[in-house]
């Protein structure tokens, strides 16, 4: 068990600057990005990115996604950037969305997992901008949980997952995305997408004026013996204490599902205006309609559930499209890919 004193302080000036210096001296501060918070630390550090994984009891076999500021920072980072990459930054950076390219000299084994690949974006959050321009380094960030828990979307969040196991956290405020960013990988023969975000396979295609292929891990479990193309999708995340089912139909044969299996414990996961017709206490997380209200809301609401003492939780199912796609791959995790139809 690490421990040391954590201060938590409000993004300004001051503590921005501070973040820069303790990233320069090799140490790993939380800082807030536009989909979830992250724990950073210099890309080109290895034993400051060993920091990392000890702090979140991250296996070491999942590598890091390296943020930068500017398209220069790639120089180093990456071995070169495909046409597609360009594409995609151009359409996409800054923002929620992760290119993996092939990997640089200068970027640290520790941050590629023995990958020969790495993983870039550039985020749009100001603080995030302002950290990795005040320290002038590439950062390596993992989201700021500890390992098998949900992403953090406040402050507070990573404060109770990292109390103690690292020197500083600046509050940004609530992230706007609150989803992971999209992954893609455009180091191979044909583009594919990795893991499901913010930015859409939809709005990727358009760009690339091609099909992005949807690995199979995104809303599939893998099979014994299968790997993963991103390490990160054959873990269970996500998880929260209750047991989570999917329960796909329409309202009111979700209700009659539900009203047949209840237990003082149990909750219902539903979309905003939905509470007042379910037979059990409710977490809404946004509007049925909208990937990106789910989206923003659904990692709060696991934590809720935890929070209101739910063991067993029924979720009303998201679309599998769009930005509900990215809602429904956490959801699946979340709920350990138990699915029933009604
Ligand atoms: O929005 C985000 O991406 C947040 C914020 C902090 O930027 N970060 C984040 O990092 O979600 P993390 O470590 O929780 O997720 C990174 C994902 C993992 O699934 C990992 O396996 C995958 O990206 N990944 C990283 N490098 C890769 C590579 N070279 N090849 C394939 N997958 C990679
Ligand atoms: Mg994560």
């Amino acid at each position: 068990m690490i421990s040391m004193e954590t201060l938590l302080e409000q993004a300004n000036e001051a503590s921005v600057a501070k973040a820069a210096q303790l990233l320069r001296q090799g140490e790993i501060v939380a800082i807030p990005t536009e989909t979830v918070y992250g724990i950073a630390a210099s890309a080109f550090d290895g034993a400051a990115v060993k920091k990392i994984f000890a702090a979140k009891g991250r296996p070491q076999d999942n590598p890091l996604i390296v943020h930068i500021d500017r398209m220069k920072m790639l120089e180093g980072l990456v071995g070169q950037v495909p046409e597609s990459a360009k594409k995609l930054a151009e359409a996409f950076w800054p923002g929620p969305l992760t290119i993996i390219m092939p990997r640089g000299e200068k970027v640290a084994d520790e941050v590629c997992a023995g990958l020969d690949t790495v993983a870039v974006r550039m985020p749009s959050h100001p603080v995030a901008r302002a950290v990795i321009a005040a320290s002038g380094l590439p950062l390596a960030a993992p989201s700021a949980n500890l390992s098998g828990s949900p992403s953090p979307t406040c402050a507070r969040y990573v404060w109770n997952d990292m109390n103690g196991r690292l020197p500083l956290i600046l509050d940004g405020g609530d992230c706007q995305v609150g989803v992971e960013s999209t992954v893609i990988t455009v180091a191979g023969e044909e583009p594919v997408l990795l893991r499901p975000g913010f930015i859409t396979k939809e709005q990727m295609e358009q760009v690339l004026g091609r099909p992005v292929v949807l690995s199979g891990a995104i809303l599939a479990k893998l099979k014994e013996g299968e790997t993963a193309r991103s390490p990160g999708m054959k873990y269970k995340h996500y998880a929260p204490k209750a047991e989570v089912t999917i329960v796909k139909g329409d309202l009111a044969a979700f209700a009659a599902y539900v009203e047949a299996r209840k237990t003082p414990d149990t909750f219902c996961l539903c979309f905003t205006g939905e509470s007042g017709v379910l037979p059990t206490p409710c977490v809404e997380y946004g509007a049925r309609e909208s990937g990106a209200e789910q989206a923003h809301c659904l990692f709060t609401a696991l934590r809720q559930l935890d929070e209101q003492g739910a063991k067993q939780v029924f979720a009303r199912c998201p679309a599998d499209s769009g930005v509900s796609l990215a809602v429904y791959n956490r959801l699946l995790r979340a709920a350990a890919f138990r699915v029933v139809e009604v």
